[in-house]
């Protein structure tokens, strides 16, 4: 699997559209809930809760690799309510109001490792908060997007669990990481046996190509989806 601990910089420096239309989603359907906590799980190097620090009275970043989080601990440093952890155990149970998951979801390896995750996830957030995850399409993986594209075989849909390897860029620079497919059939059954229930899913259009060197987007095809899920 991907060792993000050695490519976590090369992968920080690349300006890929997550950056831009992921983000700003899904911080506009965060910053209105008038939340006081929030939680980035897999935060890599804590961009999001830069963006969002003004809009919480708390950001928590979280992420496995210690040389994301201390690229998001380096990011953070004066912006005196974003804090990190190390492990999620030291979060408090239903001490957070959102939790968001940015592009990890592909990064979890096996069905177990996702409903770890998402079980932990459940445990810290409030029982009336939110959980917003954005993770690439699975129903589009075989399109060329503006900044990413991949190797998988979509005669493969249904395979859950099947490695495929995704190549991010920005006309400069490109990283190469291993993923793994989990189409809507596992991620919603994944939610529901972690006690979640799916309350809206979006599907984020590509954004257009910043430079010469990068493909025109497809207009049929949805690069990002986001979930919003609760606890049932
Ligand atoms: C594609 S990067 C996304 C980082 C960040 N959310 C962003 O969008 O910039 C995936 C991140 O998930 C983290 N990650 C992978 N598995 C994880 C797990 N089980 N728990 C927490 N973080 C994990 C990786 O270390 C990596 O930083």
């Amino acid at each position: 699997m991907t060792d993000w601990n050695s490519i976590s910089s090369l992968y920080n420096g690349i300006a890929d559209t997550r950056l831009t239309t992921v983000f700003q989603f899904v911080r506009s359907l965060v910053v209105n809930l008038r939340a006081g906590s929030l939680l980035d799980f897999g935060c890599g190097d804590g961009r999001f809760g830069l963006m969002c620090a003004k809009d919480f009275q708390r950001v928590v970043n979280f992420d496995l690799a210690p040389s994301m989080l201390d690229e998001a601990r380096r990011n953070a440093e004066g912006v005196s309510n974003i804090s990190t952890v190390n492990s999620i155990c030291e979060c408090p149970d239903h001490s957070f109001d959102v939790v968001t998951m940015n592009a990890v979801w592909m990064c979890l390896a096996t069905f177990s490792e996702c409903l770890s995750v998402l079980r932990s996830i459940a445990r810290v957030l409030h029982r009336d908060g939110l959980f917003v995850a954005s993770f690439t399409h699975p129903c589009f993986r075989d399109e060329q997007f503006s900044t990413y594209r991949t190797d998988f075989n979509m005669d493969k849909y249904l395979s859950n669990g099947a490695r495929f390897r995704s190549t991010i860029f920005d006309g400069r620079s490109s990283v190469t990481v291993e993923d793994t497919h989990w189409n809507l059939d596992a991620v919603t059954s994944q939610l529901s046996a972690t006690g979640f229930v799916v309350l809206r899913v979006f599907e984020l259009p590509d954004a257009p190509a910043t430079s010469h060197a990068l493909p025109q987007p497809s207009s049929m095809a949805c690069p990002w989806l986001v979930i919003v899920a609760r606890i049932a």
